[in-house]
């Protein structure tokens, strides 16, 4: 009776009724081939240094299928044994240089740091972030403020009724208080309806003189549409010391159109109503779109409203303690949101605030 018992990839043919053993040779041929495809088969699955690791342990370390291999060698005849021998260490040649080449790409030690760095693959595009247009818009305004020698102060989005209007010499009965403009809190707490608040703060703190810029976001309660926000920016500015007049007021403001819209801007001032100022303005600058002729844009008028400002009315002053006979001043503010749209001809502002970074990416 014949049984057949693989040792090692030898099979020994066990002639039981004779207990006579004969040995099959001349399959360490035949393994040697089949094993160069497996280590072929399996260097192409390497992903990782892990992987390289579990494939050098099967087949080269020294109990791998190689080193396997090797011992059976002993087990041949001695005239087959250089033939072999030669096939085998040439396939441990060939299994050592596939697991250097990818040892070199995937850990590169000192001696392979160069062979590891590939010239002709295309370089890796570090994502890289920008300001958001309004905060560029907001950046280029404080910038030329602070340039005239303006400090810059910031307040709290969630106000009170106190210093969003009542220090600011709103009456109790006027529309802007009126819950169709404004999101309130509660009874006494509402989202800033505009950065006039912070020149309050700002005075509170600080005696004259004051040459602040205030930027900030403010909040209406206003349908969204393409044309207006809820939520908006401005920028505020506040001087007040004493002898501040009308037209270091102009001049200011001149001198900041011309730095940001353009040296040969046309503008106008037109009288205004605030409660916080008196008397009040607002300025207009020729619409830069249609240079004057008359737009969509500009409402077909040919200027585009650009601020409002005005000397600070002695009620504030007098309200933060100020004595208005000693101290005048002229504050001013302006929208961002708009500015922004027309200086890179964005069609719609909700745009604006929807954070979508192939939009943002553009500026
Ligand atoms: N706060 C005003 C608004 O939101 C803008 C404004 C006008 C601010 C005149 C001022 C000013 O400081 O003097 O419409």
């Amino acid at each position: 009776m014949l049984h057949d018992v693989q040792q090692g990839g030898i099979f020994y043919f066990i002639d039981s009724d004779y207990c006579a053993m004969t040995i099959v040779q001349n399959t360490l041929a035949d393994e040697i081939v089949a094993l160069r495809r497996a280590a072929e088969k399996r260097f192409s699955e390497l992903r990782s240094v892990d992987d390289l690791e579990k494939f050098r342990v099967e087949f080269l370390a020294r109990k791998g299928s190689i080193g396997e291999l090797f011992d059976k060698l002993k087990t041949v005849p001695n005239e087959q044994k250089p033939g072999l021998g030669k096939q085998l260490n040439e396939l441990r040649s060939f299994v050592e240089s596939l697991f250097e080449s990818l040892q070199q790409k995937l850990n590169p030690g000192k001696k392979g740091e160069e062979a590891a760095i590939d010239l002709t693959l295309p370089g890796r595009t570090v994502p890289k972030g920008t300001l958001h247009p309004i905060t560029q818009t907001l950046n280029d305004i404080v910038a030329i403020f602070t340039s005239m020698g303006f400090a810059i102060a910031t307040g709290p989005e969630i106000e009170n009724d106190y210093h969003n209007f009542e220090v600011l010499n709103f009456p109790p009965d006027h529309p802007a208080r009126d819950m169709q403009d404004t999101f309130f809190i509660s009874e006494k707490i509402l989202l800033r309806t505009h950065t006039s608040p912070v020149q309050i703060r700002v005075m509170e703190h600080q005696q004259p003189p004051i040459r602040v810029i205030m930027p900030g976001r403010v909040y209406r309660n206003e349908a969204i549409s393409a044309r207006s926000l809820s939520q908006f920016h401005q920028v505020e500015g506040l001087y007040v010391d004493r002898n501040v007049t009308f037209s270091e007021l102009k001049g200011t403001l001149v001198t900041f159109a011309r730095e940001f819209y353009g040296k040969d801007i046309k503008y106008k001032f037109r009288p205004s109503f605030f409660p916080f100022t008196e008397p009040s303005l607002e300025m207009d600058i020729t619409c830069f779109i249609c240079s004057g002729k008359g737009c969509p844009m500009c409402k077909r008028t040919g200027w585009l409203e650009v601020l409002g400002a005005g000397m600070v009315h002695p009620n504030v002053f007098r309200n933060v303690g100020y004595n208005p006979e000693e101290v005048t001043g002229f504050a001013f503010g302006m929208g961002i949101d708009r500015t922004t749209a027309l200086r890179h001809g964005i069609p719609d502002l909700r745009m604006l605030l929807e954070n979508d970074v192939k939009f943002l990416e553009q500026f």
